[in-house]
């Protein structure tokens, strides 16, 4: 009766507009934008400063140049606009760089594995604007520098960039986040944003991918070049937007990529849209007979990779645990099952996969046995069982289980090495690699936690000052598979040793000079030099690449402890790990409703506000601290009964409660 009368009134307008913690957003609030301030001149030009503004008057005399530094990574279409010139035949060119290491008045950074991108330059007829052609946007860069390479003068009156990324959100809502976090470490505050922005600046046009005309052709010929050609003119999937790898290059959809970036894209800004298109353009060029997936969509030619077939697969059960839409799980699901059924066609007596192609994320070695493909194949198959529940499909999950179960017990058996405590790549080596270590965790083929906190432990040992090395990957340091790494130790129950690692590894691709400090570099050494050790050309490194946005999803997951436990987060778990923190609040939205957490810890107690959409439930795991008093859990409109839990030496560090419906409420323990 209460209940009836009151709801009216607690959902009348607590409607804000406004965003929490808008003023982290790294996002463009136009798409109109200007340089933010000089970087560095040459020759003779005068009123430098005036370009930063939309009208202004810099003049180029004879051999000279500009560079600009837009102070954060951004991607688009440059238009001058050209005042006064001396005489026809005049130039003026733009080149574009995302690092300062590759500023340049002769080339932009690369795109391809040799060479320095070619300059793009407009012949000047007389005043006017002159944007570029299309295929000549640039996905990525914080710097532009503007050349004049002619006898004579020009007049510039505005340097403006078209902003690209996001194209299918409107001009004014690019900042419109659903979801949000802070915490007392501004660092962290900072990277959960930049990770954001890397993935938004990773979300094209699907018309602008790259052409990748010189995939494949990388020999010494061109290796000294400063003119190497680029277009970003491919049409990559169908729809109105993509995700992709990197935002300068490649410019293509990668589904182990998406493995990182399509969780951080779910706490941030929710774009299932171009989750879907990105998913859709792998599955629409699938071999529809033998069911293999591609290595990398459109136009990347056909490679067999065992972990990237794998990934496209965990990229449609990600979408299902995070949209709940079981009509798009429905309508890939054949073709889901036939790519599950390749995978297992090369599981051989060993009880194992053997790989026997070697496409992965450029690590070496990744071959026979290998413990991270294994694992990744023991996460989709149990995944797998998953999405045949809820399709009500059961025909298939008896045999994926004895499969899963003998992956799991030939793994331990073959490739765990108990005096080292980790696990071996494959049975013919002694190298311990990050990926399968970390995925191991992930993926649950560990067998209890002791075997979790010891490759925990031993990563943690591991560290350079730089951040956590991939020894598979001739000591690189990769962001991506340190993403993994992260969850790895959130599941060892080690929250610290991954706010560390954040602090450690994101903290230097943020603040470094070099780096862009807005988005996350694709990989680097791990003695902190910006040479990716699978690539000849250093310059070619993607300076923002959704695969190192791993802390943006598990600091919100872990972290705040919101987990969605299956169907866009029908079921739920609260479950705040703050480490050393002392406090933090994050929320998100999915299709179901919006899901919340805000904690606090003191030395008398702790204080948690959470949230769930109504119709949902839960499971509230409540963080540790020790001591001993009485937790109270309260709905905030009072329409369920208080949970009352007395936390003693025997529960003190593992206070959990089932059954609970959405809704808002708030837990206190109060210490004695
Ligand atoms: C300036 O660059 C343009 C474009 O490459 C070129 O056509 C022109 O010859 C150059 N002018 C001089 C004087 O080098
Ligand atoms: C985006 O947010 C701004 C300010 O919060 C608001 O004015 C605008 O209407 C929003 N745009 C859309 C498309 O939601
Ligand atoms: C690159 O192009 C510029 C302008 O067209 C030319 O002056 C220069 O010689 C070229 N450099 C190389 C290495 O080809
Ligand atoms: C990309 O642009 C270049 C230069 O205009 C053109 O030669 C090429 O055909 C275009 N490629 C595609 C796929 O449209
Ligand atoms: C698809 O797979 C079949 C069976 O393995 C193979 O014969 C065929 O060449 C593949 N098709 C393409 C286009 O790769
Ligand atoms: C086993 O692992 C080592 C180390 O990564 C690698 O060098 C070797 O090639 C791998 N074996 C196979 C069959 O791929
Ligand atoms: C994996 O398959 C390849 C190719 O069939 C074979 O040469 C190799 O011996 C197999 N590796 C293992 C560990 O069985
Ligand atoms: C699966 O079966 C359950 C119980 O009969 C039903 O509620 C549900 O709608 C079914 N799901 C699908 C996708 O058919
Ligand atoms: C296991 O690891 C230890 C310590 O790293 C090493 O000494 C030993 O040789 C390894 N054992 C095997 C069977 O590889
Ligand atoms: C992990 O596997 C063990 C069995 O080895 C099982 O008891 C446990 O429930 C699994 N954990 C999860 C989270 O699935
Ligand atoms: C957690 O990781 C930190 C490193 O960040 C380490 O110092 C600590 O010993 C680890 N704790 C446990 C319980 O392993
Ligand atoms: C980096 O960006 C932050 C805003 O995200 C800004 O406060 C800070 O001053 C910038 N640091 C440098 C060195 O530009």
């Amino acid at each position: 009766m209460n209940l009836i009368l009151l709801l009216p009134i607690v959902l009348l307008p607590i409607l804000s507009s406004a965003i929490p913690y808008e003023q982290y957003i790294l996002a463009p609030s136009s798409r109109t934008l200007y340089p933010l301030s000089v970087h560095s001149t040459n020759g003779s030009v005068s009123n430098t400063e005036s370009l930063t503004t939309s009208s202004g008057s810099s003049i180029f005399q004879d051999d000279s140049a500009t560079s600009y530094d837009f102070g954060k990574n951004i991607a688009g279409v440059v238009t001058l606009t050209i005042g006064s010139v001396s005489d026809p035949g005049q130039y003026i060119g733009v080149t574009f760089s995302e690092s300062s290491l590759w500023i340049s008045n002769k080339s932009c950074d690369a795109t391809a594995d040799a060479g320095k991108d070619e300059t793009l330059w407009f012949k000047l007829d007389g005043p006017g604007r002159y944007t570029a052609p299309r295929e000549k946007e640039r996905g990525g860069f914080r710097y532009m520098t503007l050349v004049h390479n002619t006898t004579g003068s020009v007049e510039v009156t505005a340097a403006e960039v078209y902003y690209t990324a996001m194209p299918h959100w409107e001009d004014d809502a690019i900042r419109n986040y659903t979801g949000y976090f802070n915490s007392d470490d501004e660092l962290l505050n900072r990277i959960w944003y930049a990770g954001a922005y890397t993935n938004q600046l990773c979300t094209i046009d699907p018309h602008q991918g790259d052409a990748l005309i010189h995939i494949f052709q990388i020999n010494s010929s061109i290796s000294d070049a400063t003119n190497v050609t680029w277009y970003n003119n491919y049409t990559i999937t169908n729809g109105s937007s993509a995700l992709v790898d990197g935002a300068k290059r490649d410019r293509i959809v990668w589904a182990g990529d998406m493995a990182i970036a399509v969780p951080g894209i779910v706490v941030s800004t929710n774009d299932v849209i171009t989750i879907e298109n990105s998913i859709n353009s792998l599955f629409d060029i699938q071999n529809q007979t033998s069911g293999q997936l591609p290595y990398a969509g459109r136009p990347f030619p056909t490679i067999l990779s065992f972990t990237y077939h794998l990934y496209t697969l965990l990229g449609v059960a990600d979408h299902y645990l995070y949209t709940g839409d079981i009509e798009y799980l429905s309508s890939l699901w054949d073709k889901w099952k036939l790519a599950l059924s390749f995978s297992l066609s090369f599981v051989d007596d060993s009880g194992l996969m053997n790989v026997t192609s070697p496409a992965d994320w450029l690590r070496f070695g990744m071959g026979g046995h290998n413990i991270e493909a294994n694992s990744i194949l023991y996460y989709t198959i149990n995944q797998g069982i998953l999405l045949a529940e809820a399709l009500n499909d059961t025909s298939p999950i008896p045999s994926w289980q004895t499969t899963a179960k003998a992956i799991k017990s030939a793994a331990n058996a073959l490739l765990w090495n108990e005096t080292a405590g980790m696990y071996i790549d494959n049975e013919t080596t002694t190298l311990m690699p990050q990926d399968g270590n970390s995925w191991a965790v992930v993926s649950n083929l560990t067998l209890n936690s002791s075997q979790a906190e010891s490759i925990s432990a031993n990563l943690v040992n591991r560290w350079t000052p730089y951040g956590a090395p991939a020894l598979e990957a001739a000591d690189a340091i990769s962001p991506f598979i340190s993403g993994f790494e992260l969850q790895a130790h959130f599941l060892a129950n080690n929250a610290t040793a991954a706010l560390d690692l954040m602090r450690l590894q994101w903290g230097f691709m943020l603040d470094d000079p070099r780096m862009t400090n807005s988005t996350f570099i694709e990989g680097y050494s791990s003695t902190g030099e910006l040479h990716y050790a699978p690539y000849l050309n250093d310059a070619r490194i993607s300076h923002a690449h959704g695969w190192a946005t791993g802390p943006t999803s598990s600091l919100t997951f872990y972290v705040a402890g919101i987990q969605l436990l299956n169907a866009g987060g029908r079921t739920w778990r609260i479950a705040p790990a703050l480490g050393d923190l002392k406090f933090v609040d994050a929320g998100f939205s999915t299709s179901l409703g919006f899901f919340a957490a805000k904690t606090q810890v003191s030395d008398a107690g702790w204080h948690v506000d959470f949230e769930a959409p109504e119709g949902t439930s839960g499971e509230i795991k409540l963080p540790s601290i020790s001591c001993v008093g009485q937790v109270v859990i309260q709905e905030v409109n009072g329409r369920c009964e208080d949970i009352a839990i007395d936390v003693t030496e025997a529960n003190v560090r593992q206070v959990s409660t089932v059954g609970v419906a959405g809704g808002k409420w708030k837990a206190t323990l109060t210490c004695k």
